[in-house]
C-alpha cells in the first residue's frame, strides 16, 4: 500500500451562530473519512475554519453592540467547543479572518487582474438611504406583488411562491432600518468565469465527481455563465480589495481562500511547505466535502480562480445531502431544529456518529434522522451486538484463564471470514459509502454473536473438563471484536479507545490482522450504555424551549399564510399588545399605491395616521364613520408616503373581502379591546 499524502477540508461554517445537527452531518462524514485514511496510515490533514466576514455578522455584533472581530471571536470558541464534544479531530481550525487569508485573497486578485480575469462594471442595486447600506434581496421585505401577501423578502414569496426582484416589491422597506430603499448606482468587480468554460468543462468530466455533480454543473455550463459580482461597497466586514479604496472582497470570495489560509497556518506551526499541497504541480490529493447548496461556489468559481491564480485544482468535491429530522426539514417550533450543544447535554456523541455512518452513502441524498429509528439502531447495534460481543466472553475469560486469551484460535474459518472482509470494508469507506460499511460489520457481529450462542460458553463453563472451551470460544470472540472495533474506529473513536484500554493493545488498520494470542486482557467496564427514548423528547423539548427564548429577546413576525395555522404564543406575549377601538375620520386614497388607503383614526383622545392594505374592499367613502380595532402601540413604520402609526385589524381573506366592525352604540374610540 503506497501512502497517500491527502489534505480534507469540510465548509467553512458562518461566524454568525451556532452549529446545528445539520453542520454535525457534514463534519462527521469528513471526520470519519479522515479518521479512516489516518488509520490506514496516510498522510492526512483536516483542514477548517469559520468563515468570518459579510454584512450578515456585521449586523449581528452591531445589534449584539459588540464589534465584528468579538462577535467572530465568541463564536468561534463555541463552534470549537461543540466540534470537539462530537470529536471532530481537526489538524487545524482557523479564520478567514486572519492575515493568511487576506494575503492569499490579495494574491489571488492581483494574479485574476493581470490575467485580464476581473472587469469593472457600474450596477445599480437597492440602497437603504438610513443606514447607508446596499441591501442585498434578503435585506428587503414587503409585499407579493403576486398575492399581497405583507412581509415578504426580495426574491420570492413564501405564500404564493412566487418569484420576483426586490424592486417589485409592493411598499419594499428595508428589514434593517424600515427606511424604503432607493435605487442607487455604484462601480463592482467581477471574475470573468465565462472564460472558464471550456476549462471547467474539462475539469467537471474528470471522473472523480459525483455524477449528480458533473451533470448538475454540465448544466450550469451548457446554460453559459456570467460573469461573478466579487465586490461588496463599505460598509463590509471583511477584506479590502486591493488598489479599490471603499470597496470589499464579497465574503464567498475570500471563504474558500479560508482553506489556503487554514492550511498555511498550519504548515506554518507543523514545518511543512505550503507547495508541497498547492503548487501546480502538487502531488497530494485535495478533497473538499460540502452541502448540496454551495456547489457552483465549489464546482466553478472555485476551480477557476485557482487556475486562473496558477494554483492547483481540488482533486475532487465530494458533496453531502441535507439532514432532515423526522423525515421534515428542521423545524424550530417542532423542536426538530437541535443544536449540537443542546444535543450533547442529552446524549454521546457517538451515539449520532453511529447512526450517521450507518445512513451516509456517497450520493447527495438528504438523509434523515428519524429519531425512533436512531433509538433503536444504537441500541441495538452498537450496544446489543458490537459491545456484547466483549461483554458476554470476558468473564469466562477472566475465571477460566485468570484474563488470558486462549494460545489458540478455537474457529480459524470464522477467524478468516471476519479479517476476510479487511478489504471490502475498507473500500466502503474509502468510497464514502459508510452505510455498506456498517452493515458489513453488523452481519459479522451478528456471526460472532450466533457463534458464541451455539457454543453456549455459560454451560461448557460449568464442568472442568469442558471449561477450557469456553475459554477458547471466548478467546476467540474478544478477537474478532478486536477486529470488528478496528473496521469501526473511525466511526466511534471513543468507544474504541475504550476496546483499546480493554484489550491492552491497540487497534491498528494499517497492516494484516494477526489474532491476540496468550494475551492479556483486562476486567469488563461498560462501554456504552442504551439511548432512553425520554431523553430524545427532553432533548426535543429543550430545543422548543431555546427557540421560544430565542424569539421572546428579539420578537420576529410570523409571515402571513393563508390558511396556516402560527405559531403558539404565551399569554405574556398577547397581553404586550395594546388593541384600540377607532373611528375611521377619514380615508383617502394614495397616490402611487393600488391596494393602500391612508386612514385618518380617531382614538379617542389622539388622532392616528395609518396606512392599510383594505382598499380592494372599500371605497374611502364607505370607510369613514366606521369603527375598527387598531394595534395601538405597533411601533411606528416609515413607509413611501409617509409614517404609519400602528395597523388596523379586520377580518377576511382579503382582496374585496375584509371586513371592519359594525357601529355600535356601547363602543367608544380610545376603549380597549380585551
Ligand atoms: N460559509 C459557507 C461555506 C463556505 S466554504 C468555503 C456556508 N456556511 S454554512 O454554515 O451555511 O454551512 C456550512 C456547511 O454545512 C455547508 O456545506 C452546508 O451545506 C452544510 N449544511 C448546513 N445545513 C445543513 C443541513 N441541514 N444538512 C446538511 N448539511 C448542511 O455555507
Ligand atoms: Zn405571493
Amino acid at each position: 500500500m503506497s501512502k497517500r499524502q491527502i489534505l480534507v477540508t469540510s465548509a467553512l461554517p458562518y461566524a454568525n451562530g451556532p452549529l446545528h445537527l445539520g453542520h454535525l452531518l457534514e463534519t462527521i462524514q469528513t471526520d470519519i473519512w479522515v479518521r479512516f485514511q489516518k488509520l490506514r496510515g496516510h498522510d492526512c490533514t483536516y483542514l477548517c475554519a469559520d468563515d468570518a466576514h459579510g454584512t450578515a455578522i456585521m449586523l449581528t455584533a452591531e445589534k449584539l453592540g459588540i464589534t465584528p472581530e468579538e462577535q467572530i471571536k465568541r463564536v468561534q470558541a463555541d463552534h470549537q467547543r461543540d466540534f470537539d464534544g462530537f470529536l471532530i479531530n481537526f489538524d487545524n481550525y482557523y479564520t478567514t479572518h486572519s492575515p493568511e487569508c487576506e494575503h492569499y485573497a490579495q494574491e489571488i486578485y492581483q494574479r485574476l487582474d493581470a490575467n485580464g480575469h476581473i472587469e469593472k462594471r457600474e450596477i445599480t442595486q437597492l440602497f437603504d438611504p438610513e443606514k447607508n447600506l446596499f441591501l442585498a434581496d434578503r435585506y428587503i421585505k414587503g409585499a407579493c406583488p403576486k398575492c399581497k401577501t405583507d412581509d415578504q423578502y426580495g426574491d420570492n414569496c413564501e405564500a404564493c411562491g412566487a418569484t420576483y426582484t426586490p424592486a417589485d416589491l409592493i411598499n419594499p422597506r428595508s428589514v434593517i432600518s424600515g427606511a424604503t430603499p432607493i435605487e442607487k448606482a455604484s462601480t463592482h468587480y467581477f471574475f470573468k468565469l465565462g472564460e472558464f468554460t471550456d476549462f471547467l468543462k474539462q475539469w467537471t468530466r474528470s471522473d472523480s465527481l459525483q455524477p449528480q455533480i458533473a451533470n448538475k454543473l454540465g448544466e450550469w455550463l451548457e446554460a453559459g455563465l456570467q460573469s461573478w459580482d466579487i465586490s461588496r461597497d463599505a460598509p463590509y466586514f471583511g477584506f479590502e480589495i486591493p488598489g479599490a479604496p471603499g470597496k470589499y472582497f464579497y465574503v464567498w470570495l475570500d471563504a474558500p481562500i479560508g482553506y489556503m489560509a487554514s492550511c498555511a497556518n498550519w504548515c506554518e506551526q507543523n514545518n511543512r511547505s505550503f507547495d508541497e499541497f498547492w503548487a501546480k504541480d502538487s502531488k497530494a490529493e485535495l478533497y473538499h466535502f460540502i452541502g448540496k447548496d454551495i456547489i457552483n461556489f465549489h464546482g466553478l468559481f472555485w476551480p477557476a480562480m485557482l487556475e486562473s491564480a496558477g494554483f492547483r485544482t481540488p482533486t475532487s468535491v465530494y458533496v453531502h445531502g441535507f439532514l432532515t429530522v423526522n423525515g421534515k426539514k428542521m423545524s424550530k417550533s417542532r423542536g426538530t431544529f437541535i443544536k449540537a450543544a443542546t444535543y450533547l447535554k442529552h446524549f454521546q456523541p457517538e451515539y449520532l456518529r453511529y447512526y450517521f455512518a450507518a445512513k451516509l452513502s456517497g450520493g447527495v441524498d438528504d438523509i434523515d434522522l428519524s429519531l425512533e429509528d436512531f433509538t433503536q439502531r444504537v441500541n441495538a447495534d452498537l450496544v446489543g451486538k458490537l459491545v456484547n460481543i466483549a461483554s458476554r466472553s470476558a468473564k469466562f475469560i477472566h475465571k477460566g484463564n485468570d484474563g488470558k486469551l486462549s494460545a489458540e484460535l478455537h474457529n480459524p474459518e470464522l477467524w478468516q471470514r471476519v479479517i476476510g472482509k479487511s478489504d471490502e470494508i475498507a473500500g466502503f469507506f474509502d468510497q464514502r459509502e459508510y452505510s455498506r460499511a456498517v452493515r458489513e460489520i453488523m452481519a459479522l457481529a451478528d456471526a460472532v454473536n450466533e457463534y458464541f450462542d451455539a457454543e453456549e460458553p455459560w454451560k461448557t463453563a460449568k464442568s472442568e473438563d469442558t471449561a477450557p472451551q469456553a475459554v477458547a470460544v471466548s478467546s476467540q470472540c474478544v478477537n474478532l471484536f478486536r477486529v470488528l472495533m478496528t473496521y469501526l474506529k473511525p466511526v466511534v473513536p471513543a468507544l474504541a479507545e475504550q476496546a483499546e484500554a480493554f484489550l491492552n493493545c491497540e487497534l491498528r488498520w494499517d497492516g494484516e490482522f494477526a489474532p491476540l494470542l496468550d494475551h492479556k486482557i483486562e476486567k469488563f467496564k461498560a462501554m456504552m450504555t442504551r439511548v432512553d427514548s425520554d431523553t430524545v423528547d427532553k432533548m426535543l423539548e429543550e430545543s422548543r424551549e431555546e427557540v421560544a427564548a430565542a424569539q421572546q429577546a428579539a420578537p420576529k413576525k410570523v409571515a402571513k399564510k393563508t390558511g396556516a395555522a402560527s405559531a403558539e404564543i404565551e399569554f405574556d406575549d398577547f397581553a404586550k399588545v395594546d388593541l384600540r377601538i377607532a373611528e375611521i375620520a377619514n380615508a383617502e386614497y394614495v397616490e402611487g399605491a393600488d391596494k393602500l388607503l391612508k386612514l385618518t383614526l380617531n382614538v379617542g383622545d389622539e388622532t392616528r395616521q395609518v396606512f392599510s392594505g383594505i382598499r380592494g374592499a372599500y371605497e374611502p367613502e364607505q370607510l369613514i364613520g366606521k369603527l375598527t380595532v387598531l394595534v395601538a402601540n405597533l411601533k411606528p413604520r416609515k413607509m413611501r408616503f409617509g409614517i404609519s402609526e400602528g395597523m388596523v385589524l379586520a377580518a377576511g381573506p382579503g382582496g374585496k373581502d375584509i371586513y371592519l366592525l359594525e357601529p355600535h352604540e356601547g363602543a367608544k374610540p380610545g376603549m380597549q379591546v380585551k
